[in-house]
């Protein structure tokens, strides 16, 4: 199983933070934010670890990260020139999964669920993971029938059928690349992640599993906020 850590985009929402740097350097709490994907990823047995930025700040990320040593991983970096959309991570990233399985977390996510035994048991298909929220038009969101099976999952839709957002992780088998690459865009002109996880609905082969404990995508300045104080909390905690 390979990772892909997607910390490319415009972050124009957390301006004007993000004017000279990259969201997924900003600092939570004591820590650059893309350190917290990293470690969910190593913690799960990911270390061969592909990291897709945007052009402006690709030496910030070099500099920081390095060969992945430190971390337990071995890191390799592409340039993605735009932000076309989360599924690109699979066009970008083709080389480097080769023939593997490829977990993909968005560089701005922060979980403290352990995904390792997800990972471990991974048998094919699709993987993702849903959190209940308040706020469910943020962001995708799963209708399920009464035995937790998914029936639908739109991108941030007007009027949700739940309160299951889908997180920032997902899990696929090695067909992901085929399947972008026959991927139409949207009317935003992305390749959007929602469209992807359909194509594997409709074959019945994409599973849903229901996650506890924090979450968060920093991605605007309140959450930014509230993932700061989680993690300084949970830092203290175990200092203590
Ligand atoms: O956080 C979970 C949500 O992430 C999911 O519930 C949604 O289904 C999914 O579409 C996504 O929604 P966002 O609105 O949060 O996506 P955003 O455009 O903010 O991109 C997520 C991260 O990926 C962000 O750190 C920037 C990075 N990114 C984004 C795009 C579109 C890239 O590196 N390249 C891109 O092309």
């Amino acid at each position: 199983m390979k990772g892909i850590i997607l910390a490319g985009g415009s972050a124009t929402r957390l301006r004007p933070l993000t004017w000279v740097t990259s969201k997924q350097l900003l600092p939570v709490y004591n820590k650059p934010m893309i350190y917290y994907p990293i470690e969910t990823l190593v913690k799960a047995g990911i270390t061969e670890i592909l990291v897709i930025v945007s052009p402006e700040f690709a030496g910030h990320y070099l500099n920081l990260l390095g060969t992945g040593k430190d971390f337990g991983a071995h890191f390799s970096f592409v340039v993605q020139p735009n932000p076309g959309g989360l599924a690109e991570a699979f066009l970008y990233g083709k080389d480097f999964v080769d023939d593997d399985d490829v977990t993909l977390i968005l560089g701005d996510n922060i979980f403290d669920h352990d995904f390792s035994s997800q990972i471990k048991n991974f048998k094919g298909g699709a993987k993702i993971y849903a959190k209940e929220v308040h706020d469910p038009e943020r962001y995708g969101v799963v209708e399920f029938d009464e035995k937790m099976n998914a029936l639908s999952i739109e991108e941030k839709p007007k009027k949700p059928k739940s309160n299951y957002a889908v997180v920032g992780l997902y899990t696929y088998d090695n067909r992901v690349v085929k399947f972008v690459e026959n991927q139409k865009r949207s009317e935003r002109g992305e390749l959007e992640i929602t469209d992807l996880n359909n194509i594997y609905l409709k074959k019945g082969e994409l599973s849903v599993d229901v996650i506890e404990g924090i979450w968060e995508d920093a991605g605007t300045f309140d959450s930014l906020l509230r993932a700061a104080n989680l993690m300084a909390e949970k830092a203290k905690k175990k200092g203590k």
